[in-house]
This record gives C-alpha cells, sequence and structure tokens, in this order.
C-alpha cells in the first residue's frame, strides 16, 4: 500500500494546517504496520512555480537557496515531532524531472497534448488562467484570485476534456473518495469544468522557475501538472531508478491524503484524467481520503490575519506526546476544527495524564509496592475481572474498525473508554485497601494484573499515535517485544503469570500552564 500526503509549498514556513496532514498520515502508516500491511508512506515538498521564484526574489536568494533553506525547515520539523516517512517527494529531485519529461513525451506522442494560443485573464497568485465561470457575482474576479492580469500567450495543452465523461462514470461507480460526502462536490465541479482543457505550460520569459518541456525548451511545466506527479515518480513509476520502490508492489491500494482545498480541481479532475490518459486502468485509480481544515476561531489561518500556529513552537512548549495527541484527537478526519492551545493542554492533561498516567501508575507503581513487580493472576475470576477483560476486547474491536476507516479521533475514544472503565474498576476493587490484608494477597495481585495487562493493549493502540510513550511503556512493562507483534496478535495474556516489571516512571507528566508558556 502506498499512502502519501500532499506536498507542501516551499514559499513559505510549515503550519499546524500541515503538521496536522503529516502526523495523519503518520499515524494511518504505522497503523497499515501495527496490523502487520506493508505501507510506503510518502511525503515531501513541492518546490517550483511563480510564488516560489517571487518569494526568493523578495528575499534576494535564488530559487535553488531559497528552497533549500524551506525545505531543510519541512524535514527538521517531520523529524522533531515523528513524522518517519519512507519517501521523500522533492520535484527538484533530477529522478522527479526526467519522470515528468518522460511523461510529458509519452502524452505528447499520445496525441493528448497540443499548443494553442489563448488571449485571457491570469491569476498570478493562483498560477493559472481564468475563465468567465470564475467570476463573481459581480462579474469581477474576487480576492481570491489576487492579482488578475491580461495575457495574450500561447501554450500547451492537455486533453482533459477527453476524459472527463470516463471521470463521471468512473467516480459515480466507485468509492474512491473519502469521506463520502465530498464526492458530490466533486461530482458537480466536474460538470462545471466538463469542456475545458488544461493548459500545463508556461512560458519562460514569464517564469523560469519549473521543469522544462523536453520537446519544447522556451516553456517550463504548470507548477500541479509537475506536482502531482510526484506521487508515482517518487513510488518507482517508469522502473529507471533502482533506489525506488516496486511501482508495481507498491501502487495497489493507493490513498493520497489531501485537504479539502486540494481537491478541486487539482486531484479529484486533473490527477485523475491524466492517470487515465497514461493509461492507468479503473482498478489502478487511487483513492482520496479528503481531511478538513484546522481553523483559528472560525477563521482560516492566514499570514494577514496573523493567526498561523507554529508546530515547532507547539512542540518546544508542550512536547511532541501533546502536539501529536491534539492533532489527530481534536479533529473528526473530514470534517474541520478549531485550533485552541488550551484544547491541547486539556486533552493532554485529562485523557492521557489524568486517565491513563492515572491507570499505568495504579498499574505500574502498585504492583512495584505491593506483589514486587510481579505479576500474577489468580483464578477464580470475579464478574467485574470479566468486565474488564470484556471492556478491553470491545474497545479493541471499536479501536480497528475506526482506523481501518482512518477515524484516528474515533479510535482514541474507544481506547479511553477502556481506560476509564480500568480506572473505575480499580476504585471499586481499591487494592490499596484490600492490601492491608495479607490474606487478600492474590486478589490484590489479581486485579493489578488485570491493570498492567490493560496498559499492555492501551500501549499497543496507542503506539500509532504516541510511538515513544508506548515504547515508555513497554520498557517499564519489561515487554521488549511489545511493539512488534501485529494487532492480531494481542490477546489477553501477554503478561505471562510470574513476569517481572521494570521500574516505573511517569509518561505523561501533567502540563502545567504557567511554566509551559513563561518557558
Ligand atoms: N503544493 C500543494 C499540494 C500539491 S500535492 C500534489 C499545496 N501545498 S500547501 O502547502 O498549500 O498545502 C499542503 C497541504 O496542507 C494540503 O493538503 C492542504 O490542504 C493542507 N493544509 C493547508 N492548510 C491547512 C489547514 N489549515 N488545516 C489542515 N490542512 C491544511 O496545496
Amino acid at each position: 500500500m502506498l499512502l502519501t500526503t500532499a506536498i507542501d509549498y516551499t514559499n513559505g514556513s510549515p503550519h499546524i494546517g500541515h503538521a496536522y496532514e503529516k502526523v495523519l498520515t503518520d499515524v494511518l502508516a504505522r497503523y497499515q504496520r501495527l496490523c502487520g500491511r506493508p505501507v510506503y508512506f510518502l511525503t515531501g515538498v513541492d518546490q517550483h512555480g511563480q510564488k516560489v521564484e517571487q518569494t526568493a526574489a523578495k528575499e534576494g536568494l535564488s530559487p535553488e537557496q531559497y528552497v533549500a533553506v524551506v525545505t531543510a525547515r519541512f524535514r527538521a520539523l517531520w523529524e522533531k515531532i515523528g513524522v518517519d516517512y519512507d519517501g521523500w517527494a522533492a520535484t527538484t529531485d533530477v529522478r522527479h524531472k526526467s519522470c515528468v519529461q518522460d511523461i510529458l513525451s509519452d502524452l505528447k506522442e499520445k496525441g493528448e497534448l497540443y499548443k494553442k494560443s489563448y488571449e485571457g485573464f491570469y491569476s498570478v497568485r493562483q498560477e493559472q488562467f481564468l475563465t468567465d465561470r470564475d467570476r463573481d457575482e459581480r462579474g469581477g474576479f474576487g480576492p481570491e484570485w489576487g492579482e488578475v492580469v491580461e495575457i495574450r500567450e500561447e501554450n500547451w495543452y492537455f486533453r482533459l476534456s477527453a476524459h472527463t465523461a470516463w471521470l463521471q462514470e468512473f467516480l459515480e461507480k466507485n468509492d474512491v473518495i473519502l469521506p463520502q460526502f465530498r464526492k458530490a462536490e466533486l461530482l458537480n465541479a466536474l460538470q462545471r469544468n466538463a469542456g475545458t482543457d488544461l493548459c500545463i505550460s508556461r512560458p519562460k520569459e514569464r517564469l523560469r522557475w519549473g521543469i522544462e518541456f523536453p520537446f519544447d525548451h522556451d516553456y517550463v511545466t504548470y507548477v500541479w501538472f509537475d506536482a502531482l506527479i510526484n506521487y508515482i515518480s517518487f513510488a518507482g513509476y517508469g522502473g529507471k531508478n533502482a533506489d525506488l520502490p516496486d511501482f508495481e508492489t507498491i501502487w495497489r491500494d493507493t490513498v493520497h491524503v489531501i485537504g479539502k482545498d486540494i481537491l478541486v480541481p487539482a486531484h479529484g479532475i486533473y490527477w485523475f484524467c491524466m492517470l487515465h490518459a497514461m493509461g492507468f486502468a479503473d482498478q489502478d485509480m487511487p483513492k482520496l481520503l479528503v481531511h478538513g481544515w484546522w481553523n483559528i476561531r472560525g477563521e482560516k489561518m492566514s499570514k494577514t490575519l496573523g493567526n498561523v500556529v507554529d508546530p515547532d513552537q507547539l512542540a518546544d512548549a508542550f512536547g511532541v506526546d501533546a502536539l501529536r495527541y491534539c492533532l489527530v484527537r481534536d479533529i473528526s478526519t473530514g470534517k474541520d476544527s478549531d485550533f485552541d492551545v488550551e484544547r491541547l493542554v486539556m486533552l493532554f492533561n485529562t485523557e492521557l495524564a489524568n486517565e491513563l498516567g492515572n491507570l499505568c501508575n495504579r498499574a505500574l507503581n502498585m504492583s512495584q509496592r505491593f506483589t514486587g513487580g510481579v505479576l500474577h493472576c489468580h483464578f477464580p475470576l470475579e464478574d467485574v475481572d470479566l468486565a474488564l477483560q470484556q471492556s478491553l476486547a470491545d474497545s479493541l474491536a471499536q479501536y480497528s474498525e475506526a482506523m481501518d476507516h482512518f477515524d484516528v479521533a474515533k479510535a482514541l475514544e474507544a481506547l479511553n473508554r477502556h481506560v476509564v472503565h480500568c480506572n473505575v474498576y480499580a476504585e471499586r476493587m481499591k487494592p490499596w485497601e484490600l492490601n492491608k490484608n495479607p490474606e487478600n494477597s492474590n486478589r490484590v495481585a489479581t486485579v493489578l494484573y488485570h491493570l498492567a495487562e490493560s496498559v499492555a493493549h492501551c500501549a499497543v493502540m496507542l503506539s500509532p499515535v504516541l510511538p515513544d510513550a508506548s515504547a515508555k511503556l513497554a520498557s517499564q512493562l519489561n515487554l521488549p517485544d511489545l511493539l512488534s507483534r501485529t494487532l492480531d496478535q494481542l490477546s489477553w495474556g501477554l503478561l505471562e503469570n510470574g513476569h517481572i516489571i521494570d521500574k516505573p516512571h511517569p509518561v505523561f507528566p501533567r502540563i502545567v500552564v504557567a511554566a509551559a508558556t513563561e518557558s
């Protein structure tokens, strides 16, 4: 399976929107591995285009120097917050350039490209030609297009319109757009766009920073046409590079994780039509997992509003665990959410520090204190023990179901339900009271065994989201192989009778806001 994110524009710094998509995809990739399914996780940067050329010029740098600086910023952040990708797609890479050029030559040979002259309006900000359909109700071009100029130009076009009838039928018959509700939006857009071809070149006199056309050296490739191809050029398409994966193997079951703003027209129309023109069969079309946006108090994040949230600073102030947890816990995949630092702290403190932290503390600390760190389950079990085991089985099933549907927030809710169940069980069983009477020693051990066994399962379920915290729990449980087993190998009894745990240390220390904001 190939899991990809959108490749981020290198004309600015990463914000929490970028971080969310990368962490979400990282979590999904780690979950696939946890299920024992092979997965190749590809992410990267979109380095060409007019905006990059302009920003570089403003900063007094060449585009090459500028993208090198910004790319390093993205890579450093992904490393810091544990985004563990397999492949890095940077569109200035020679392997990508040569793949784009091969595809252009191939499409030209197939009669999919033609050159024509066009006179009309062009949005400098969006780097695209505008038609009357893009006008607002007052007949003008709205602020979303930025500066609009009139130009007359000869360019290369891709026969997009030759593929839209196929695309409409394909989308109607197949569930490749997730969540489902985005499909209607795409089909509407497709009807509005049918009949238009796509301009895929820019004359060098206007833009130099792009991939040169192999058969017309006065032109570079339109940035979206170039960028979309990253999904195959870095997945081994064309089979020219031994250092890239085997395309046939990894392309099966491809999922592109993208934001809602780039479904129409780029991914939902251009990309499907490009693949179709290249000869990809229906069963080889990727799925699009379309996520929503993080906003700030209902507003879009923007430099102009000065409300851009920097994930790097959040990680420094509150820790990587709190950031990763909030990014996938406080948004339902597909929907929008409001980002709020207070919620980040609240979620960490209630769900991790209080609930899960409390469970770990009870299971591991009390085992050290009351049974010398030795775990033992004594029979017969009581109904409350069996109910706890049932709660864990339910939680595991709901967790897998949610993760299989890319719904990480729901999966974490299922995990948390079991954690709460365990804490209620502990409060009801009161091992600290039971332990006062030596006659209860078997019962104390059995209760602590149930708690520790739950911690082991929770560590595995939590591992795609918080891999480092899970590794710490596995180590304190003295189960070094815990995280190398697959989800279907999880069953009650991970801890053998007589198992000795290691010294416990708090894994989810409470965030103290004053201290965090002062630092
Ligand atoms: N370079 C293009 C993608 C090319 S893919 C072949 C691009 N880059 S971007 O940097 O503007 O956005 C990268 C990803 O971040 C997109 O999927 C976009 O939807 C996502 N997000 C940007 N802002 C976001 C939020 N505020 N919230 C969540 N994700 C958002 O588009």
